[in-house]
């Protein structure tokens, strides 16, 4: 699913940020990335989702070398990835429903399966009723999920998920959890940072560890 070999990332020539990283993720796993702030946890799924490009070394994904993509043949790739960020990253002029439905109108999909998806997924995040919202009314953990639903709209085989829950509390992270782990359950592949310690704690996922641009796996 997921192959880094040797990748290193510099944002100033000279300094890398992420050195010789060599990671290895299979198909239908669930990792945590922990590391304190600035250690290149977003720098690393970054890469992973081809916003940033590596300085060196070789990335593949889906089984496919994507190191030197052209821009054209980035977003096939980039439709099999969903991702979901700590500020949500919501458009606030748009209500719930439509907020969910992006992807799939950007990928053109006719009208009425798109509101047939929207209304499953709505559901699903336990948000019946709130279509027509817009998210500035909702809970931070309610806007959380209306993102998670929006990542997952279109299928994607790999979520990349950067600390989603650093704006939620401990509890409502766990729930927010629960919906991770079905995702993973139905054989989505999943890549969770975070440097929430009691929450990679309270489930047993494999853990990388970044430190000085270095991964560290800490569990397997
Ligand atoms: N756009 C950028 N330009 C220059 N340096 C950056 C940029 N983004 C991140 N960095 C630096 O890269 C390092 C890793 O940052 P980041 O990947 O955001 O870490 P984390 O997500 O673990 O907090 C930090 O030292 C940060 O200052
Ligand atoms: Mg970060």
């Amino acid at each position: 699913m997921i192959r880094c070999n040797n990748v290193t990332l510099e944002y100033v020539a000279g300094r890398p940020v992420l050195r010789n990283v060599n990671l290895h993720l299979e198909p239908g796993s669930f990792t945590f990335v922990s590391g304190a702030s600035g250690a290149g946890k977003s720098s690393l799924l970054g890469l992973l989702s081809l916003s940033l490009k590596q300085s060196g070394g070789s990335l593949h994904l889906f089984g496919s070398d994507v190191t030197d993509l052209a821009r054209a043949d980035l977003p096939p790739v980039r439709r099999k990835i969903g991702t979901v960020f700590q500020d949500f990253q919501l458009l606030n002029h748009l209500t719930v429903a439509e907020n969910v439905a992006l992807p799939l109108k950007i990928m053109g999909e006719p009208r009425d399966e798109i509101e047939a998806k929207v209304r499953e997924l709505i559901a699903w995040i336990g948000l019946d009723g709130f279509g027509d919202v817009r998210p500035p009314f909702l809970s931070g953990g309610q806007k959380q999920r209306v993102a998670i639903a929006r990542a997952v709209i279109n299928k994607p085989l790999l979520i990349l998920a950067d600390e989603p829950t650093g704006n939620l509390d401990h509890e409502l992270s766990m729930k927010l959890m629960h919906l991770f782990r079905s995702l993973n359950k139905v054989g989505t592949t999943i890549v969770f940072a975070t440097h929430d310690a009691a929450l990679i704690e309270a489930f047993d996922y494999p853990t990388i560890y970044l430190r000085d641009g270095q991964l560290h796996r800490t569990r397997s």
